[in-house]
């Protein structure tokens, strides 16, 4: 198997200019086809074979008393729903975080040009030792509005950072993040694309959609996603 870069700055290419998310209401910057050619096929590869097998299923339908249970109209409320699998890979005891490990993986994803972008273009100084979690999203898969508000948590509770890495393979057609600004739930990004980098301050509410793979590829469409999540160190 090939090695993945050590360095964040040598799987990526040019990362264009932006205002700070510190600066403006909208809390997401979206860098499509971000993540160099050969560098997304190494990676969709070495998540497939090593991680996959280690993701677990996460299931959370609806719970029909959500309407059932209503006792006045317009008082909806929608629990975060989702269908996806997952993994943490920040656990020195659980396997897949050994094996990120190991395989350059968790090296790549806690790199200081990883972080130097991050606290780039969100205008943050952030903490060494982020959060990490991949997520992979198959046909239909999602996850329903949330918010990622965590106040019960003393250093999250008042923001976090988060950089994202999207991959998907050849098979995807679609899926798109929504998200909130300035009060109304209307902004929206085709994150199905080769590859792509978010970086988004947190909380805010946001879904994504469920993911489309193109016509007879349902069985094989696969998205990819790479969290990393930064406490903020200063700046607020
Ligand atoms: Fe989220």
């Amino acid at each position: 198997m090939k090695s993945i870069p050590a360095e964040f700055s040598d799987a990526i290419e040019q990362v264009p200019s932006v205002p700070r998310i510190r600066d403006n209401s909208d809390r997401v910057r979206w860098f499509p086809e971000l993540i160099r050619p050969s560098v997304r096929l190494d990676l969709l590869r070495l998540l497939e074979s090593q991680i996959g097998p280690h993701l677990k299923d996460v299931r959370s339908p609806i719970d029909p008393a959500t309407i059932t249970g209503m006792k006045r109209n317009y008082s909806d409320l929608l629990p975060k729903s989702m269908h996806n699998s997952s993994v943490m890979l920040d656990q020195p005891r659980q396997r897949a975080t050994r094996i990120a490990r190991t395989t350059g993986l968790v090296t790549l994803l806690t790199s200081q040009s990883l972080r130097n972008l991050a606290e780039r273009v969100s205008g943050f100084g952030l903490e060494p030792s982020p959060g990490l979690q991949v997520i992979r999203y198959q046909s239909s898969d999602y996850v329903g509005t949330h918010n990622d508000h965590h106040p019960e948590e003393k250093h999250l509770r008042d923001g976090y950072v988060d950089l994202q890495i999207t991959l998907t393979n050849d098979d995807v057609e679609r899926q798109y993040l929504l998200y909130e600004r300035d009060g109304f739930f209307n902004q929206s990004v085709n994150v199905g694309i080769r590859s792509g980098v978010s970086v988004s301050v947190l909380p805010f509410w946001h879904q994504v959609t469920p993911l489309i793979a193109k016509p007879g590829r349902e069985k094989t469409a696969l998205r990819w996603l790479l969290l990393v999540s930064f406490v903020i160190r200063d700046g607020r």
